[in-house]
């Protein structure tokens, strides 16, 4: 048999994980900047570091990428990426998505991503979190380009509900439980790294955007053309360029990830059960 590069990629890392662990993941979790600090209530956790991993990328310019770990939260079985692969720091798209099929190798059926975002809708505040009803993928990048292999799913994959009528449901009702407003929109991406112009923020906003981010929409199409279902949160860390008279840094961004840290993580532990 000739196997593509890729596929023996996934299975060489889904092999190096699976002799590590001793339960088969349900839920996967991915989580971005700042928010990235549910590990301390998984229970039975194996960490994996990303540089252990067959073909994960050995380190970003910080040194230390991030991990995997698997563990029970709530008690379903879950592995968590302890940081992710961004467009900008200069991997390739089909590594970006590595993990999401390595993971669904591993039996992952659902998938929960949360990024922070720049607040394009103008009735968005920063601290707001927004639940992803669609996305816009203007990465120029897409994880399905070349041959497609049918193992991992469909060539033209439908995407008519890339983030599941069915969880943004109970999202939605876990949201007014925990005693919030939950906002709602689209999140359009981009590779980064600057921050977008005031005039790309208008176009943006005019193609329907309400938040921009550089994660999140490759990641989501890799699931969607394996089968997972899918749920996103963005965290609104700040407004974008141009919307408030004031310049952006990754400085607030941090900052603000840091105020909504224990909202955000109430949220998201108490929708972990539904999935
Ligand atoms: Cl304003 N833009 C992008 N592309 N990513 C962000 C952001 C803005 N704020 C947080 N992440």
């Amino acid at each position: 048999m000739n196997m593509s590069e890729q596929l023996k990629q996934i299975y060489e890392a889904e092999q190096y994980i699976r002799e590590r662990i001793s339960f088969a993941p349900e839920v996967a979790l991915v989580l971005g900047s700042g928010l990235g600090i549910l590990d301390e209530l998984m229970e039975d956790t194996t960490v994996i570091p990303f540089s252990e991993i067959p073909h994960f990328p050995v380190s970003t310019v910080e040194g230390h990428a991030g991990d995997l770990i698997i563990g029970k939260i709530q008690g379903k079985p879950a592995i968590m990426m302890k940081g992710r692969f961004h467009l900008y720091e200069g991997y390739d798209v089909k590594i970006v998505t590595l993990p999401i099929r390595v993971m669904k190798r591993l039996g992952v059926k659902s998938l929960l991503v949360t990024n922070a975002a720049g607040g394009v809708n103008t009735s968005f505040e920063p601290g707001d979190l927004m639940l992803i009803e669609d996305h816009i993928n203007l990465t120029s990048m897409n994880p399905l380009i070349g041959r497609n292999e049918n193992e991992l799913g469909v060539r033209f994959p439908d995407m008519s509900e890339a983030y599941s009528r069915r969880l943004r449901q109970i999202a939605l009702e876990k949201a007014k439980e925990n005693g919030f407003t939950l906002k709602q929109g689209v999140y359009f991406g981009l590779s980064g790294p600057n921050y977008e112009t005031p005039a790309e923020i208008r176009m943006i906003r005019m193609l329907g955007g309400d938040a921009v981010g550089m994660s999140t929409v490759n990641e989501v199409i890799a699931a969607r053309h394996s089968g997972i279902e899918v749920i996103g949160i963005s965290c609104i860390s700040n407004m974008a360029a141009g919307i408030l008279d004031q310049p952006l840094s990754h400085q607030e961004v941090m900052e603000t990830t840091e105020k909504v840290k224990q909202t955000f993580l109430d949220f998201v532990v108490s929708i972990i059960p539904e999935l």
